[in-house]
């Protein structure tokens, strides 16, 4: 049998008007990796953010390593052990990747009285060689993209010495090849003994990499089981009660002869753009698959209005459209969700209903006066329609689960109702239940004669919402796909096809 290393009875936590956590039980094994599963908002992040001392139990007792185990901070289960990679980016853009994984622990130079840049670079690149990643340790954290941002963290979480390491949606940023390569990281962690606790929506991961598997639904513990002797299936049902099957999709649905609405030709931005070209019809879903870094946000980017075009058209409806700035972007009916729902999508210390009626805001102006009612009814309907977990529409998104304040950027663009919809990754952290209703949404969008782009980094996804795929490498363009011809290994091909 394998050594117990953690376990904790009945913990319960409250916050103002939720009760997050009702006696939950869970144990973990030295050298194992336990699975974390449950719906959006079942609290999972509020478990781990107790086991690291980030917040406080109400009640309930653990132990860890034979003691009773009460961290007084994050500090201080990370010196006894306990790292955590949070499911929110926590880094600074403003420092170096190196400064960032050596907060608090900088190297000095020899006489003690200032940093040693140099030494803190070679330590850096030392860690960066050990996990195979390719990063460069005097950027700004800043200038990297999101999934390059998470695998900083994870070297920084593995840059430390740890007996577990609690991995909280470390993947909702990765493509395929970092997962892969965070896996293979993981399984050697396994092997010094570590035991890992991993948090994740993609169900598909969970027979690839954990021993077993826990399920939590709204603040209950469910159960536990070996993974290899539960399905997919089993796990869905026992977290979202109910069986979702997830099928590709056969054939398009967009009409013979559907106009045009948006033609993109010769688009040159930046490093990541290179002579972009394609069309997206009415009531189409139009996929962006690639790997990271394969150009896909910069392009969308860039016909948003976000980053400088150098030269290529635009054409909306089959009229030149000069888009310089995002206000331009939506002023020609576009709409965009970004990836980065911290930076871009949401102002988290604002409330659900203001959030959601950001983009929208002036409509709802009558002589300087705001129309609250009119305001909080759109917003109520959206809020129940993607089931958005909140006590109230006052909740200040920051208090939201991860997967739930994704919903309500999701929302504030679906009520924008524009014509064009970019989606960039748009269910990442969302639970399959949720999943289900977000592509519901957009199916009907595009029933309506709305057109969807989706960049999407997960493969099942572009099968089954796509009508057609467009695959890009390093910049451009290297394939397109009709569904009905477009299946795992194709799009792969054209992804890692650098030319
Ligand atoms: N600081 C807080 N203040 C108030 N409520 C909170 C706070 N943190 C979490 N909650 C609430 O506690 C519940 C559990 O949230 P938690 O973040 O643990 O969910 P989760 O399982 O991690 O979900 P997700 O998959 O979306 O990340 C939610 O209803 C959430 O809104
Ligand atoms: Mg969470």
């Amino acid at each position: 049998m394998s050594k117990q290393i953690l376990s904790v009875k009945q913990i319960d936590k409250r916050f103002k008007g939720v009760h997050a956590l009702k006696g939950i039980d869970f144990d973990l094994n030295e050298g194992e990796v336990h699975a974390l599963v449950g719906e959006n908002g079942a609290g999972k992040s509020t478990l781990m953010k107790i086991l690291t001392g980030i917040y406080e139990k109400d009640s309930g007792e653990m132990h860890y390593l034979g003691k009773l185990y009460h961290p007084h901070g994050p500090k201080q289960a990370l010196q006894m052990g306990i790292g955590i990679i949070h499911q929110e980016l926590n880094m600074m853009d403003h420092l170096t990747v190196a400064q960032n994984i050596f907060i608090g622990r900088e190297s000095m130079h020899k006489s003690g009285l200032f940093l040693d840049e140099k030494a803190q670079n070679q330590r850096a690149q030392a860690l960066f060689d050990r996990l195979n990643m390719n990063i460069d340790p005097s950027e700004l954290l800043g200038n990297l993209t999101v999934g390059m941002q998470q695998m900083v963290e994870i070297a920084k979480a593995v840059s430390h010495d740890l007996k577990v390491l609690i991995l909280d949606e470390p993947t909702a940023a990765l493509t395929n090849t970092e997962i892969d390569e965070l896996f293979t990281i993981m399984r050697n962690l396994s092997k010094q003994k570590v035991a890992m606790i991993y948090i994740s929506h993609r169900m598909d991961e969970i027979h690839r990499i954990t021993n077993r598997v826990t399920v939590m639904r709204d603040g209950e513990y469910i159960g536990t089981r070996d993974t290899d002797k539960v399905t997919k299936e089993e796990i869905i049902q026992m977290m979202v009660g109910r069986v979702i099957y997830e099928d590709p999709k056969q054939k398009s649905n967009v009409e013979d002869g559907a106009q045009v609405v948006l033609k993109v030709s010769n688009l040159h931005a930046g490093k990541m753009v290179k002579d972009v070209s394609f069309e997206l019809r009415r009531g189409e879903i139009l996929g962006f698959s690639g790997l990271i870094g394969a150009g896909r946000t910069e392009t969308v980017r860039a016909l948003f209005g976000a980053d400088k075009i150098e030269s290529g058209t635009i054409e909306i409806n089959g009229k030149p459209a000069l888009i310089k700035t995002p206000r331009d972007a939506v002023e020609h009916g576009i709409g965009y969700l970004s990836e980065d729902r911290k930076r871009y999508g949401l102002c988290t210390g604002l409330s659900v209903i203001d959030n959601s009626i950001m983009a929208t805001y002036e409509s709802y102006q009558k002589y300087s006066f705001m129309q609250q009612g009119k305001m909080r009814k759109v917003a109520q309907q959206f809020s129940e329609a993607m089931k958005i977990k909140t006590p109230s529409l006052e909740q200040l998104v920051v208090n939201l689960s991860g997967g739930n304040q994704q919903k309500v950027v999701i929302a504030k663009w679906l009520i924008k109702n524009s014509d064009i919809l970019i989606f960039d990754e748009p269910t990442r952290g969302i639970d399959v239940g949720a999943k289900s209703e977000i592509y519901h949404l957009m199916n009907e969008l595009a029933k309506e004669g709305k057109s969807i782009i989706m960049i999407s980094s997960e493969m099942p996804e572009v099968l089954r919402m796509s009508d057609r795929v467009i695959v890009m490498c390093e910049g451009r363009i290297t394939g397109e796909l009709d569904i009905s011809e477009a299946n795992q290994e194709k799009i792969m091909a054209f992804a890692t096809m650098n030319n």
